[in-house]
């Protein structure tokens, strides 16, 4: 049978960044250096396949701390955690590694300075995502106000208006993260925060390469887990940007080929914990079904690279 014609227009940059990239080297090189088994607090990114792979290698996944034995190493996921977590692991006398981003760290460390200098903090992010809980936990409980929508702004309660400063999460959606900043300017025009946004290159640059390939497709797939926030704004950016089939999927057997039918364009992309192997076992699926034709479409070329902990470059 003749294969219908199909152009997949793969955006670039997708897939890993480098926060990710270095969370699962560190878990690995752990293993490597303290043998099996490695605790690691939560995912250590928001992706099954990653985490299956590392669980095969030694990593037991657990969801807090007191879920792990005092004589066995531990790792923080790339979300980052709340202070209480690394200073029960210190009075335990663990081995602890953290994985936190680096990008999110630096949003850790402004907000730490925002209260030293005596300023209430907001957060815009999402309720409940490890990384809004990390962030937050910077802080005594209860001191980090937080703030989801434009909405939200207009009723937040504040000490005092005129000492305020605001941080992000770093996966936000750019634009709707654009209109609450404007929004707690509107309102409180005193408010201190960072000169743009926090939110990372990673997610900037794949919300980018996703505008630029929506007008041109019938439909997008976003490679990621329904967990990974920045794979969910994905989605939401291509849907936004014009393409009237947005759908976030795992692996190639969740494709819904029906919903598929008569397309001749699809955009494909991936957050930035979605290792490339998947992406490329999405293309040969729609291989298997159509003559492709792949074209990349590309925005902005990345270099940046993380180093992994001393202790995890030191000899055992
Ligand atoms: Fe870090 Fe951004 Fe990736 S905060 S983990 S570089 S999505």
């Amino acid at each position: 049978m003749t294969k219908s014609p199909l152009t997949l227009y793969l955006a670039a940059p997708r897939g890993f960044c480098a926060g990710v990239d270095r969370a699962i080297k560190i878990v690995e090189m752990a293993i490597e250096k303290w043998g099996a088994p490695v605790y690691v607090r939560h995912e250590i990114v928001h992706n099954k396949f990653v985490v299956d792979s590392l669980r095969d290698l030694g990593a037991v996944f657990v969801e807090e701390l007191d879920e792990c034995p005092d004589d066995r190493p531990v790792i923080f996921s790339a979300h980052g955690v709340p202070k209480a977590v690394p200073a029960a692991a210190a009075k335990r006398e663990m081995i602890y590694v953290d994985a936190t981003c680096p990008l999110v760290s630096k949003v850790h460390i402004e907000a730490q300075r925002h209260a030293d200098n005596g300023l209430q903090m907001i957060m815009i992010g999402h309720e409940g995502h490890p990384e809004t809980v990390g962030t937050m936990g910077q802080l005594p409980e209860g001191e980090v106000l937080l703030v989801e929508t434009v909405a939200d702004v207009a009723t937040v309660q504040v000490r005092d208006p005129d000492h305020l400063a605001f941080v992000t999460q770093t996966t936000l959606s750019v634009d709707d993260t654009i209109d609450i900043v404007a929004a707690l300017n509107a309102r409180f025009p005193k408010i201190v925060g960072p000169h743009k946004e926090d939110i990372c290159y990673a997610t900037t640059n794949r919300q980018e390469a996703v505008k630029a390939i929506a007008p041109k497709c019938d439909a997008i797939l976003v490679v990621g887990a329904p967990n990974s926030s920045n794979s969910k704004r994905l989605v939401e950016v291509g849907a936004r940007a014009g393409c009237a089939y947005a759908q976030l999927v795992q692996r190639a057997p969740d494709i819904d080929w029906r919903a598929l039918d008569g397309i001749k364009s699809v955009g494909i992309t991936a957050g930035a914990s979605a290792p490339e192997v998947l992406i490329n076992e999405i293309i040969d699926a729609f291989r298997d079904r159509y003559d492709v034709t792949v074209e990349l479409v590309e925005t902005a070329q990345e270099n940046i690279e993380f180093k992994v902990p001393r202790v995890l470059r030191e000899p055992a």
